[in-house]
């Protein structure tokens, strides 16, 4: 195999890392891969706020805990109440990722944004740094003094952030099996 397809496969979420900081080399390798990713429209509608600062990341997943316990959502108040969750899994670094709006109907930053987000994750896979997609940072970024905290640049909002740090354990998650069914064809 290829070592791009070793990489898509090899890759999981990591959600226990060690406290040592990744390099400035690693960091910007792996931000560099996600600004190479495609947009509609060559818009690259993206931004990237690296924290790497404990306090402002436990201060931010304590924020959405509390937030999450509220959810009417019974698995979100459940995952809120477990005992030591971290939002961000602990991680040494947490990249918030923000979308530029439009007005225009034919562009999707959300779509832009996830692009980027996917080769930031392969990137880091590739040197062995482990990654986590977080999505249950929406709660977080639905309130607008917590948003205005991270002074992004006018216009963006935050739509997703990512986990990053060296892994705790070498040996990999169990890959969730692909569900059947998912592909159709269309063939003359
Ligand atoms: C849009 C999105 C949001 C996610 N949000 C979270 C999250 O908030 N917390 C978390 O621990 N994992 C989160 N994940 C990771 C998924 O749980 C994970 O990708 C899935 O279980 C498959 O496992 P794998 O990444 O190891 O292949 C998210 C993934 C995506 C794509």
């Amino acid at each position: 195999m290829n070592t791009v397809l070793e990489t898509i496969k090899n890759r999981r979420s990591i959600r226990s890392y060690l406290p040592e900081q990744i390099s400035g080399d690693e960091l910007e390798t792996v931000l560099e891969a996600a600004l190479w990713a495609p947009s509609g429209h060559n818009t690259q509608p993206w931004h990237f706020l690296v924290i790497q600062d404990k306090k402002k990341i436990d201060d931010m997943s304590s924020k959405t805990i509390s937030l999450m316990k509220k959810s009417p959502v019974d698995w979100i108040q459940k995952l809120a109440s477990r005992e030591g969750y971290h939002l961000f899994h602990n991680a040494p670094t947490v990249i918030v990722i923000s979308g530029r709006k439009s007005a225009d109907p034919l562009l999707f930053p959300l779509a832009d944004c996830s692009a980027a987000i996917q080769n930031l994750l392969l990137a880091a896979e590739s040197l062995n740094i482990g990654t986590c997609w977080i999505g249950l940072s929406k709660f977080l970024f639905d309130v607008p003094e917590e948003v205005k905290t991270l002074s992004l640049p006018e216009g963006y909002h935050p739509v997703y952030s990512v986990a990053l740090g060296y892994k705790k354990e070498q040996l990999r998650p169990t890959a969730p099996a692909r569900k059947e069914g998912t592909v159709g064809w269309y063939r003359a």
